[in-house]
């Protein structure tokens, strides 16, 4: 595998709770609250799977090289900002894939995919401010800088996060 496998999105499917496992760690989740017990993984595992069905966003397995390697998630989900509907966008990669790009085309890949099969106008990430890997896909995936907010992430947590967006369309 070298730094520039292709990488490839499969939505999230009923084979993949393994991933959502392997991403509970303290490291991983670090600015994501934490890791949760298995029933709450479970939940989650069954959101994730609802959420390709429904249609009104879409979670992917980021698969990487031509082994199609499971490196990590990506996805989209409407989200009520600022009084308005968006898209909230989220990554994140294992630790043996990180540092490769992955996050940075995936993100990318997503708003792609947003802005071809949604129906919403723009596209939002949250990265917690001392989260600078997030940032930097951010910037990296061409999202645009709106200024800092206090996000609630898990329910009853807020963050002090930055607003990165970008327009679909
Ligand atoms: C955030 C995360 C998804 C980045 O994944 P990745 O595949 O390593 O990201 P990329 O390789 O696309 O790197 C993007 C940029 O982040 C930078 N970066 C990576 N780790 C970094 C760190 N610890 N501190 C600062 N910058 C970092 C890279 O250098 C790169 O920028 P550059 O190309 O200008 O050097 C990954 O670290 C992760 O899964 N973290 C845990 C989950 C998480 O926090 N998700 C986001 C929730 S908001």
């Amino acid at each position: 595998m070298t730094e520039v496998d292709a990488i490839c999105l499969r939505p999230w499917a009923e084979g993949d709770l393994g991933l959502l496992r392997a991403q509970n760690t303290a490291e991983m989740q670090r600015h994501l609250g934490g890791p949760v017990p298995e029933d709450e993984l479970l939940d989650r595992h069954r959101r994730y799977t609802e959420l390709s069905a429904a249609g009104n966003g879409c979670m992917y397995v980021v698969l990487l090289g031509p082994d199609s390697v499971v490196a990590g998630s990506v996805g989209y989900w409407e989200k009520e900002w600022g009084g308005r509907t968006v898209y909230e966008a989220g990554w994140q990669v294992l630790p043996e894939f990180q540092g490769r790009g992955v996050a940075s085309r995936a993100a990318a890949a997503v708003a792609r995919i947003a802005a071809a099969d949604g129906d919403l106008k723009a596209l939002h990430a949250f990265p917690p401010v001392v989260n600078e890997a997030s940032i930097a896909v951010c910037r990296k995936a061409g999202f645009e800088l709106a200024g800092e907010c206090d996000f609630e992430y898990p329910k009853g947590t807020w963050i002090r996060c930055e607003d990165w967006w970008t327009p679909l369309g």
